[in-house]
């Protein structure tokens, strides 16, 4: 079996993948919310990546829709902005070394806008008229991806209006033209409203049309996760509770709120980072081995894994919110000093959880997970502690005093995979000392221009739903946190602020651990050192 064979942009280790899959077939493209941020940061930029590696079908369209007054001129002009703003940016979105004029006029060439208010129903009539003049005049066959890139409330409204104006209605007799829709994040903000949306959505269009999108799904590094796992031998026989003690996964962020204290405020870091991106690294790492490279196969075994973790109790969870401090060198102001944000207000920047998976493999394995934000340093890693050998037999050296085996799995910044083992340190004496064995894929693979949304925008448009959330999968993860998001829902009595900006969190995040196993701790919030230059 080899799950990496799914189609050819990710069937070929050591080629460059894009060079060897094949363009999409003839669609449009239509984006709501095509003047907002995500769309000229990381969506446009996206399907130029894709242009530019010729995967972009020839036959194409690109329509854009949102309420801002502009035209298909200032649209174009504005995205080609964004992208050479990108140019020589080490910190831009984009690593691109300049705009390619060709692949830019293939997306320019046959783009288009429609300006108009999405809560109407006229706006729809327009809507359909110009995307049948482009479908006409680029011959895409009908084929429509439309991309909701826009605030979570009107996710429904927008499938309902898509549904009564006939846009999304797959023409099965002739010839097999599809309709998919894209939905963003957040999918519900709980399991009832999460249900609901499911319900909305599905009384228009059918499951394998949606397309819910976790956007570290598209990371490279967290699909090569199973890559690691399903593509060798040697780790199998050492994933299960004989051998691993336990796993700590960290999404550390240096950013804070950012400008969307509106969102932020009603969302808190566990409904923003916990059911959604972490519980994707939870599953890869956890997930059983799937029975065939189908999207269903996988998806399958991702809600079994999710459908294992028990349900939350307050005690498995921990709070945090950032004060004032000092992020990367720069002084930081606590987040109830940010711009929208109520001066007692208790929502979360940091969250930390004990998790408890009930099947065979993880049975008294506990996961903890913790991301934040205005922490010490960016870095999303999985770290893997093996348990520790039955007796050591070297002098002086007592088992409590030798450190553990860690696999640690960087998945940003710097990606890549590292062993922590002891050696023998040199000299007449036996004694130990801990090395660390790393791979970091810059040594080994040319980077190639890439947002993270590449993957996920071309999987749509081949009609691979792999990547994508199903509609159980939601509702699991979010019956596993709703415990705990009602119990910090009434009590709003949080003694905040409680970690300085700069640091690792709030102390009591250590507690999770400890009282579980009183010498185990978490892994630094820290670089490696071989990012860090040491
Ligand atoms: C988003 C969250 O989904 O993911 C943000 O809403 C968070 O709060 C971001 O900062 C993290 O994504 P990335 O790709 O920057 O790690």
């Amino acid at each position: 079996m080899n799950p990496l064979a799914k189609h050819p942009l990710r069937s070929e280790a050591g080629s460059s993948g894009a060079a060897s899959a094949s363009p999409a077939g003839p669609c449009s493209v239509v984006i709501f919310g095509a003047a907002g941020d995500l769309t000229k940061r990381l969506l446009v930029p996206a399907l130029y990546n894709l242009a530019n590696t010729g995967l972009v079908p020839e036959k194409f369209g690109l329509l854009g829709a949102d309420i801002a007054d502009l035209d298909a001129k200032h649209w174009t002009g504005s995205l080609r902005e964004m992208l050479e703003s990108f140019v020589g940016d080490p910190e831009a979105e984009d690593q691109i070394k300049q705009v390619d004029d060709a692949a830019w006029d293939r997306l320019r060439a046959h783009a288009d806008y429609v300006q108009g208010d999405f809560t109407r129903d006229e706006f729809y009539e327009t809507l359909k008229s110009r995307l049948e003049a482009i479908e006409n005049s680029q011959g895409t066959g009908g084929n429509r991806l439309f991309y909701l890139a826009v605030a979570d409330r009107f996710f429904a409204p927008i499938v309902e209006h898509l549904g009564k104006a006939g846009l999304v209605t797959e023409d099965e007799s002739g010839g097999g033209t599809w309709r998919r829709i894209i939905i963003e994040k957040p999918f519900g903000h709980d399991l009832a409203s999460a249900q609901d949306l499911n319900r909305r959505l599905l009384s228009v269009v059918d499951e394998r049309q949606i397309y819910r999108i976790d956007h570290f799904l598209g990371k490279e590094t967290v699909q090569n996760i199973m890559a690691l796992r399903f593509g060798n031998g040697i780790f199998d026989p050492l994933w299960n509770r004989d051998r691993i003690d336990h796993v700590q996964i960290t999404v550390a962020e240096t950013v804070g709120v950012e400008g969307r204290a509106k969102f932020y405020e009603q969302a808190g870091a566990l409904r923003d980072m916990v059911p959604n991106h972490v519980f994707q690294l939870v599953a890869m790492v956890a997930m059983e081995p799937p029975v065939g490279v189908r999207a269903e196969a996988i998806r399958d075994k991702k809600l079994e894994l999710f459908s294992a973790i028990r349900t939350l109790r307050p005690e498995d969870a921990v709070r945090g919110q950032y004060g004032a401090g000092e992020v990367s060198g720069q002084s930081a102001r606590g987040y109830r000093e940010e711009p929208g944000v109520a001066a007692d207000s208790n929502t979360e920047t940091y969250v930390a959880l004990r998790l408890a998976i009930d099947n065979w493999r993880w049975a008294g394995v506990p996961f903890y997970i913790r991301t934040g934000k205005h922490l010490s340093e960016r870095m999303t890693e999985i770290a893997i502690r093996f348990r520790k050998q039955p007796l050591a037999p070297f002098q002086g050296a007592s088992l409590d005093g030798l450190p553990p085996n860690w696999l640690v799995l960087r998945i940003q910044p710097d990606e890549g995979i590292a062993i922590e083992f002891e050696v023998k340190q040199p000299g007449q004496t036996m004694r130990l000392a801990p090395a660390r064995m790393q791979f970091r894929y810059r040594d080994r693979f040319e980077p190639e221009p890439n947002v993270g949304y590449e993957t996920l925008l071309y999987d749509c448009m081949i009609g691979d739903q792999t990547l994508f959330q199903r509609a159980d999968m939601v509702e699991e993860t979010w019956r596993v946190v709703g415990r705990v998001l009602d119990a910090w829902g009434r009590d709003r009595a949080a003694d905040f602020p409680n970690y300085r900006s700069g640091s690792a969190g709030p102390d009591a995040a250590d507690k999770l651990l400890a009282d579980d196993e009183p010498t185990r701790r978490w892994r630094p919030v820290a670089l490696d050192p071989a990012e860090s230059g040491q």
